[in-house]
């Protein structure tokens, strides 16, 4: 790939105010308030998707949000790169927290970032990732150095599950045919400790209710004498983990795979401090499941977290009440093999189980999915692996990530391909909290990184 460094050079600031605008549309999926900018971003996607070459450019509807599809078909006897992403973000709440508003990016210094970072919201998760691929097709396009056919999916609900991308991709499983699949919705070890995503968890999310007497109560006159909610659901939730923080939902663990010694010792040569990662938490010890450490515990371990719990008076002052009613929300992380629906009726069946006499008990799944690993012999993998060893002169380290990106599995499934994953995130990067961001550099690498992975992937596929 000639002139790759130049061209970036010489377009660097039009690459930067390019995804600052993209980032000023508040794409927020989970609300419905936000359903004309999730829509208008989608079309900004879709002319992006034009300008830079593509000769099909699709909005598909779906039954919820659109999904942008693309395509620049070379030769037929060529390999088809298909590249996924998403252009949804979270909602920016607890927004008080947020130093600068989260639709108004600025680039700022950071320990991390000494080149800038933008911060908003999706800037990494994922429109800042997603966009990266934008321009690495701009370039080879425009340098007409396109080594192989290439297809876009771009989608607007990952971050409420991707319900309606599932059916998307099991109608047109032949538009969507492919040789492999591409994504940068992922992190890395470091700047300087590049690495590439092979596993990533499956998810089970339930919400839970509980239910006591039929209306909220005078804690005085009925407190002692009636199940209280809120103390039973905080009761039956710390008991969903033992002494040693096993998970004690009956069956949760029989699926779940033991690595070898042989292996785990390969993931613990990932460099990692643990006192940097203490500090950077402002936390004084790590927690967590007994016999494994913080990268295990976090990458090939299932866990179980509250998410969110509620009930009762929470108001300003003392309001003396034994509520009705008790909430929370609960997400189970999964690894290869646990099955997500599985687990979701194991969970449900034990909930149930637990609940005494005096309270009712409602579990409703949300959304879930199963975890994903890809073997790191593949020709996507060595392909993807050269690619850093190019851009980064090193060669990167396979890590198991925690997070979940649901539809990868579904794609092997449905499509039988495998996907590489090519994250440029940090750890650090806050996706999902206050004040994300991603490194200008981090940005500018992976637009340098991923037309190397074109190149590469076509010739090692001859
Ligand atoms: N991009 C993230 C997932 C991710 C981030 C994986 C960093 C690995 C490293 C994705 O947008 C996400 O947030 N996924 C959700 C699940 C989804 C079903 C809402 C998650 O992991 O919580
Ligand atoms: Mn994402
Ligand atoms: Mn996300």
């Amino acid at each position: 790939m000639n002139q790759i460094k130049s061209y970036i050079a010489e377009h660097k600031e039009r690459f930067l105010t390019e995804l600052i605008d993209l980032l000023k549309i508040p794409s927020i999926s989970a609300d419905k308030a936000y359903k004309k900018d999730v829509l208008k971003t989608a079309d900004a996607i879709k002319d992006s998707l034009e300008k830079v070459g593509c000769d099909t450019v699709q909005i598909c509807k779906t039954d919820g949000y659109p999904i942008v599809y693309a395509q620049k078909i070379i030769d037929k006897n060529l390999p088809t790169i298909l590249v996924y992403g998403h252009y949804d973000v979270q909602p920016p709440d607890p927004i008080n927290l947020w130093d600068s508003p989260p639709f108004e990016p600025i680039i700022k210094k950071t320990d991390k970032h000494p080149d800038g970072a933008i911060f908003a919201r999706g800037a990494c998760d994922d429109k800042g990732q997603m966009y990266m691929h934008v321009k690495a097709m701009e370039f080879m396009t425009a340098t007409n150095q396109l080594p192989c056919n290439v297809k876009f999916m771009i989608e607007g609900e990952e971050e409420v599950g991707s319900a309606n991308l599932a059916t998307f991709v099991k109608n047109n499983t032949e538009k969507l045919k492919n040789d492999v699949i591409l994504i940068s919705d992922t992190g890395m070890i470091a700047n300087h400790v590049p690495s590439i995503t092979t596993g990533l968890r499956g998810l089970s999310y339930v919400e839970v209710e509980v239910t006591g007497p039929n209306r909220d109560l005078h804690s005085g006159l009925y407190g002692g004498a009636v199940a209280n909610p809120i103390n039973i659901l905080t009761k039956m939730i710390a008991s969903l983990h033992d002494e040693n923080n096993h998970i004690t939902i009956p069956g949760f663990y029989d699926n779940v795979e033991e690595l070898s010694q042989k292996e785990r010792a390969e993931m613990a040569k990932a460099p990692f401090n643990l006192d940097t990662y203490k500090k950077a938490l402002d936390i004084n010890a790590v927690y967590g499941e007994v016999g494994y450490t913080t990268n295990e515990r976090n990458s090939i371990r299932p866990t179980l977290d509250v998410n969110g719990i509620w009930g009762g008076y929470t108001g300003e002052g003392a309001k003396t009440v034994i509520a009705s009613k008790a909430y929370a929300k609960i997400s189970m992380r999964l690894v290869p093999n646990q099955d997500w629906l599985n687990i979701t009726k194991l969970f449900k069946k034990h909930f149930e189980n637990i609940a005494p006499q005096g309270v009712t008990v409602k579990v409703t799944p949300h959304h879930g999915g199963q975890g994903y690993v890809t073997p790191i012999d593949s020709v996507g993998y060595k392909a993807a692996s050269k690619a850093y060893q190019d851009t980064f002169g090193k060669t990167p380290i396979p890590q198991r990530s925690g997070g979940s990106i649901p539809i990868v599995a579904l794609f092997e499934q449905e499509l039988k391909s495998k996907t590489i994953l090519m994250g440029f995130g940090l750890d650090s990067d806050a996706i999902h909290s206050p004040n994300e961001h991603f490194g200008v550099w981090n940005y500018l690498k992976g637009i340098e990184t991923i037309p190397l992975f074109y190149k590469y992937f076509t010739e090692l596929s001859k």
